[in-house]
């Protein structure tokens, strides 16, 4: 039996995304959803997508989901995921899941709620390499872990009105990159960290 996924955003990331599910046997991409019909259409035809959608609502009247991939940028997640998890449709929500820990609170509550299953897509944390320093961690092979240090970044060009720059959707370091350290660090301690600093970058940043 195929394993029917829908998608909310069909930008740089989905892309991605479909290529992976290309290579799982009993996955398939069935529909897409963006806020314009014809960009949606279009990256449907371009990807072997056989619906379109221009609204989430829309996608979800016309049934047969398994589960919803939303990829659409931070801000938007949170509305994407609770109508689907509303709908009864389990959801797996890029990073980070909502760009605030009320908004997520929110969320997981409406999951719970409706008792719908709901994930962050921090694929981090299903690394090989991660999984082994967990296990060495776990068979206390290499100590008591009293630091961590992480990194992780790649070029972007800035632009003030991509979304990794642009504060209304919520770019910025932190919620773009900063997430992953953040989550590594929280999964090897167990905690959730205290305080939580982001630098500012330069020209057409401004202070949150
Ligand atoms: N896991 C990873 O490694 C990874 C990597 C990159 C990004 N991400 C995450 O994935 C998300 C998207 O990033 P991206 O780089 O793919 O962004 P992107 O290239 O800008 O694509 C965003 C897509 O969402 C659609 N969209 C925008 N607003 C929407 C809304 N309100 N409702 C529904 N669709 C909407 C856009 O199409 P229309 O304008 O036509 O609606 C576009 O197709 C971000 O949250 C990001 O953090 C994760």
């Amino acid at each position: 039996m195929t394993f029917n996924w829908g998608m909310v955003g069909h930008g740089h990331i989905s892309t991605t995304f479909g290529a992976a599910i290309q290579v799982v046997d009993d996955a398939e991409i069935v529909a897409v959803a963006g806020r314009n019909a014809d960009r949606s259409a279009a990256y449907a035809q371009a990807h072997g997508i056989g619906a379109a959608h221009d609204t989430v609502e829309a996608m979800l009247a016309a049934g047969g989901l398994d589960a919803v991939y939303v990829c659409s940028p931070h801000p938007s997640h949170q509305d994407a995921a609770t109508k689907c998890l509303r709908a009864g449709v389990p959801v797996l929500v890029e990073k980070p899941m909502t760009p605030s820990s009320a908004t997520t609170k929110e969320l997981i509550d409406v999951a719970r709620g409706e008792g719908v299953f709901a994930m962050e897509a921090m694929w981090t944390r299903f690394l090989p390499a991660y999984e082994q320093a967990r296990a060495w961690i776990d068979d206390r092979r290499i100590g008591e872990v009293q630091q961590l240090e992480a990194a992780f970044g790649f070029r972007a060009p800035v632009d003030p009105d991509h979304r990794l720059f642009n504060l209304d959707l919520a770019g910025g370091s932190t919620l773009d990159v900063g997430v992953y350290p953040i989550a590594l660090a929280q999964w090897l301690f167990g905690v959730a960290p205290t305080s939580v600093a982001g630098g500012r970058l330069g020209r057409g940043d401004r202070r949150r």
